[in-house]
């Protein structure tokens, strides 16, 4: 049986994951795939418990180290018990969200001391990281209209400030350049289409397949 691949998208609020992993998760299905779709934080039945925590209520309800280590302990369920047994079973994982949000939202947004969250990474993910990583970049104002028009609750972070909001994107655009192999940026201001393409190609260069 040969392993399933792991796909995470990333970025700020309103940037269009959810759309594009359901036009993933099509393209790759046709091509002959299994594909297992989920999220974070989430993702498991503890892991979805956790996020009620995480998503609501008041912005400075947690200080960034028990954010991190309630985001750590959802992935750590979320992994031993969907994730990794997707992946041993040939499933190719596609995950809203994983890792890269800790450092963005707790460590460049928050200013949480960044050393802290990779000794929690190394603990709690180790060496199951992502084969490919998406970041989709947009504009913050343009992200947070476009997530107040959505209005679907869960606004905890939404609410943090537009300061906030450009440090964890700057957060984002720097993980990427740490990680060149394992990241692609993706301009997500055009439309539904042209993000579209922009996966579709991300997806087939970095992971070597025909889609
Ligand atoms: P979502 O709205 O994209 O589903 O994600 C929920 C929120 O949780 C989003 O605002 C980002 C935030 N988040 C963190 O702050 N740290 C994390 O580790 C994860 C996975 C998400």
């Amino acid at each position: 049986m040969t392993r399933g691949r792991f796909i995470t998208l990333e970025g700020g609020e309103g940037a269009g994951k959810s759309t594009q992993i359901a036009l993933l998760k099509d393209a790759l299905e046709a091509s002959g795939r299994t594909v297992l779709t989920t999220r974070e934080p989430g993702g498991s039945p503890g892991g979805e418990e956790i996020r009620n925590l995480l998503v609501n209520g008041a912005t400075n309800r947690w200080e960034p180290l028990s954010e991190a280590l309630l985001n750590y302990a959802a992935r750590y369920e979320h992994l031993q018990k969907v994730i990794l047994p997707a992946l041993d079973a040939g499933t190719w994982v596609i995950c809203d969200r994983f890792a890269d949000s800790t450092m963005a939202y707790q460590g460049y947004g928050h200013g949480m001391d960044r050393e802290i969250i990779r000794r929690l990474h190394r603990l709690v993910v180790g060496e199951t990281n992502p084969d490919l990583t998406l970041i989709f970049d947009l504009p913050v104002e343009a992200g947070l209209e476009r997530a107040g028009i959505r209005g679907e609750g869960e606004d905890r972070y939404e609410r943090m400030g537009l300061d906030f909001h450009n440090r964890l994107r700057e957060g984002f655009l720097e993980i990427a350049r740490k990680h060149p192999a394992r990241c692609e940026v993706i301009d997500a201001t055009g439309d539904i289409g042209a993000v579209a393409m922009a996966v579709h190609d991300a997806v087939a260069s970095k992971l070597g397949i025909d889609l």
